[in-house]
């Protein structure tokens, strides 16, 4: 099935201003958000709902199945509602399994997010990367392509984290972990065998770059950190262009969406706010 969108009113360049396109960023939750700063700085001028799928978090534990039926079922919503020009789906869980469907069903562009496996190999001088995600993009088939391609000549080790998203989610909500919390989940990403040890870590969840001063912080020996959010935010130029001349940034009130709300006390609406994101909705959508 094809989701048909209303047409909106016809654009007329003589009498009306170029239009912004407005930008749906998707996420099971709040690591969206890393890629959304980016692509805001590229697209100041746009229009940006920002939806994060509480009701379902964390994206890692759902099987396959449940995980394509609910990304379908929201998207299909936040497209009626929102009308959206172009949709970056912020989310490894989701980009590595659901994109092909989502690009069958919706009329407007996606750009995804997905291990940043190919620029951990071109730049590892040991030879030993590590992809850290969650334990949904460690087992696709999507991402064990990657590494056969891109990475084949490198010892890849892939890490999924259970804990790391929501520790992610709780440090914007005003509760930060401890760091002995952190550093255990950080722990299996460091290996160090036969003289060669580990000097490239993949961010490949988008909630994780939210942690990153404190991963760094507890890191064993510095590695480069690859965050793939500034690559996304490339894309969507391109897709999209840059910004239309004659809008500002902030012209358009731009808004966060959640699917349940439950984690929205005074520290994360404040966060949302010093973001960009100053409205905020709750759609009350349950995962069935
Ligand atoms: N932010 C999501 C990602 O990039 C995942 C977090 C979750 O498990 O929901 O994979």
């Amino acid at each position: 099935m094809r989701v048909d969108l209303l047409a909106g009113t016809a654009y007329n360049p003589a009498v009306m201003p170029a239009p912004v396109p407005t930008i749906l960023v998707f996420d099971s939750g709040l690591g969206g958000l890393t890629v959304f700063s980016e692509v805001l700085k590229a697209r100041p001028d746009a229009r940006f709902v920002y939806a994060a799928d509480d009701a379902a978090f964390p994206y890692g534990r759902l099987s396959e199945e449940a995980l394509v039926a609910r990304v379908l079922t929201v998207m299909e919503r936040l497209a009626v509602l929102h009308r959206p020009d172009l949709a970056v789906i912020a989310c490894n869980t989701a980009s590595t399994l659901v994109l092909p469907h989502l690009r069958r069903r919706f009329p407007f562009p996606f750009v995804g997010t997905v291990p940043a496996i190919k620029p951990a190999a071109e730049i590892t001088r040991s030879g030993v990367v590590t992809v850290l995600a969650t334990p949904g993009t460690v087992a696709r088939d999507y991402t064990r392509g990657l590494v056969a391609a891109y990475a084949s000549g490198c010892r890849v080790n892939l890490v999924g984290s259970t804990k790391l998203a929501a520790y992610a989610e709780a440090e914007l909500e005003g509760r930060p972990v401890p760091d002995a919390d952190l550093a255990a989940e950080l722990a299996p990403c460091f290996v160090e065998e036969g003289g060669r040890r580990t000097d490239v870590v993949a961010l490949a969840c988008t909630h994780y770059p939210l942690l990153l001063p404190r991963l760094k912080a507890l890191a064993p020996w510095p590695v480069a950190w690859i965050d793939p959010a500034p690559a996304i935010a490339r894309r969507v130029v391109h897709l999209l262009g840059g910004p239309v001349p004659g809008h500002e940034e902030g012209d358009e009130e731009s808004l966060a969406v959640f699917t349940a709300g439950r984690g929205l006390n005074e520290a994360l609406r404040t966060a949302l706010q010093i973001k960009g994101l100053p409205a905020v909705t709750i759609e009350d959508w349950p995962l069935k």
